[in-house]
């Protein structure tokens, strides 16, 4: 196991700067995944903890010890990425054999090493066949084996299932966990795939434009996003978002007014909100009530339903609302009747539910 803490972490090219001040401390035994949108920095900080970038500012340590000049090799670490890298002409045992061999380990050692993670990986049977005879789901495995036998206390993968298929990528992932749990070692993950993410993260940072935007647990992300990037950025269908008016302020609640006139009322700590400041609204898909379902009568408004998506065990609504740009996703049960095209609906927001975000975009009464 090992332990890893940036500091002030930044990294320019040239006069670009991709990171900048990363602070985060990722735990012993930890499984921590990088996710975010294509080109915010997540491979360039895996590629500076591997040691296979350079640290333009602040102090990478891994176990206590100052990292940042330390060769890749003497940093106790291994390192998975998206391609697999294969050595086409040799066997699988040549493949995950090969680092070991470069090291003083003789040959009964390095067969123990070799049999003992083709057996976690479930390849045994795989081991004399070269590469091209395997599926992609095999080759990753093999480029994890690879990464195994080296015992390293820290593992860094690169979007490692992204050329997989998606039942592969879904049976992948709970290998993933489950090798997780049984090698006790600490696991820094990159993914731009918020479900990935959300499966296989017990914390996540949310990165965007060189910035980690918030760092927590699954759920407290999915429940507590900070601010409209986090909001939006996980889950699917995406928080639906819509400007409001602060109206009145009781303090626990708060009155907004949307533009098409409606009133909803937002249970929060809103201790900092003006009167007559400009909000934006947030509520996830699965929050929202059909007016018929609910005995409670304020919070509701008229939507008209623009088209849906029958999931098979649930119904995505796209509606329009009045006043608004971007369609409403709703969420419903599977068996919910009258749901076309055109068709008019009454929903129920419930003031619980609801996020509330400043005309900065953090969020508000967290
Ligand atoms: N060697 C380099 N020289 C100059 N700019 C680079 C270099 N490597 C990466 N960048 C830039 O740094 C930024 C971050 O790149 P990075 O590969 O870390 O993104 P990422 O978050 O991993 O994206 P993706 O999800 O697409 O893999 C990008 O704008 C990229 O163009
Ligand atoms: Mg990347």
């Amino acid at each position: 196991m090992a332990e890893v803490r940036l500091q002030q972490i930044s990294k320019s090219y040239g006069n670009n700067q991709v990171l900048q001040g990363i602070d985060l401390h990722v735990r012993n035994g930890e499984f921590m995944v990088f996710v975010g949108p294509s080109g915010c920095g997540k491979s360039t900080l895996l590629r500076m903890i591997a040691g296979l970038e350079d640290i333009s500012a602040g102090e990478l340590h891994i176990d206590n010890q100052l990292a940042n000049d330390i060769p890749p090799a003497k940093r106790g670490l291994a390192m998975v990425f998206q391609s697999y890298a294969l050595y086409p002409h040799m066997t699988v045992y040549e493949n995950m054999a090969f680092s070991l061999s470069l090291t003083s380990m003789n040959k009964a050692e390095i067969d123990t090493a070799v049999q003992h993670a083709a057996s976690i990986l479930q390849m045994t049977h795989l081991l004399q066949r070269k590469p091209r005879d395997l599926s992609g789901g095999q080759r990753q495995r093999v480029a994890i084996g690879r990464a195994i036998v080296r015992k390293p206390g820290l593992f860094l993968f690169d979007e490692p299932l992204s050329n997989l298929d998606a039942s592969l990528r879904v049976q992948m992932r709970i290998e993933l966990s489950k090798l997780h749990r049984e090698l006790a070692a600490t696991m820094i993950y990159v993914t731009h795939d918020q479900v990935e993410a959300m499966t296989l993260g017990q914390r996540i940072a949310v990165f965007n434009g060189g910035k980690i935007e918030q760092i927590g647990a699954p759920l407290e992300l999915y429940d507590k996003p900070v601010n409209l990037f986090v909001a939006g950025f996980l889950g699917s269908p995406k928080m639906n978002i819509v400007k409001a008016r602060v109206l009145r302020n009781f303090g626990n609640v708060v009155e907004l007014q949307l533009a098409a006139g409606t009133h909803i009322n937002v249970q929060l700590d809103a201790s900092n909100l003006q009167t007559g400041e400009e909000v934006s609204l947030g509520i996830r898909a699965e929050h929202i009530l059909l007016a018929s379902q609910t005995t409670e009568h304020s919070n509701q408004l008229e939507v008209c339903i623009s088209f849906v998506e029958h999931l098979g065990d649930a119904a995505i609504v796209y509606a329009t609302l009045a006043g608004e740009e971007n369609l409403f996703a709703i969420k419903l049960p599977a068996d919910t009747s009258d749901l076309y095209a055109g068709a008019d609906l009454c929903i129920q927001l419930p003031g619980h539910r609801c996020h509330v975000f400043d005309n900065k975009g953090i969020a508000v009464g967290l």
